[in-house]
């Protein structure tokens, strides 16, 4: 069984709260629970961690090192900056999604940079909370291509 770490970052457990004409209308649990239901119907064991801050998301990638198979992550606005982050996934070695739920590149300017990108397989973005689902397909066809 694939196992997956699928970490949120700042402000992501305000969804449904939050900006919904940016994010959606779905609260932070109802798409945890569609996630896990799609990891259920796929056969992967997805283990959900959301932290507001970078120093927990670290260690939660540090973390994945001992279990995962590969990583689902939305940085919230750290991925605009956080050169902490960046390196912690360079260090893990695991394959990494990054999923952005809004179309950050038809946002303001700061959120078109993602430092973390250069450093992931791909990035799944402005598909709503729906690109978390698309995320989940991506790694099974990414760890199952590796074990080829
Ligand atoms: C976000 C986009 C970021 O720019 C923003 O700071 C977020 C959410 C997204 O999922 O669209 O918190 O990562």
């Amino acid at each position: 069984m694939i196992k997956v770490s699928l970490i949120h970052g700042p402000n992501l457990n305000l969804l449904g709260l939050r900006e919904t004409n940016v994010y959606g209308p779905l609260s932070f649990d109802e798409v945890n629970r569609k996630i896990k239901q799609r990891g259920q119907e796929t056969d992967m064991d997805v283990r959900i961690f959301q932290s507001n801050h970078e120093g927990e998301i670290i260690d939660a990638i540090q973390d994945a090192r001992e279990w995962a198979d590969a990583i689902i992550i939305n940085p919230g606005a750290l991925t605009h900056y956080s050169y902490a982050i960046r390196d912690a996934i360079t260090a893990v070695r695991l394959p990494v999604i990054e999923v952005h739920i809004s179309n950050v590149h038809a946002r303001e300017e700061f959120r078109r940079q993602s430092v973390i990108s250069p450093v992931v397989v791909g990035q799944i973005v402005g598909m709503g909370s729906y690109g978390y689902l698309l995320a989940l397909d991506a790694v099974k066809q990414v760890v199952e291509q590796s074990h080829r």
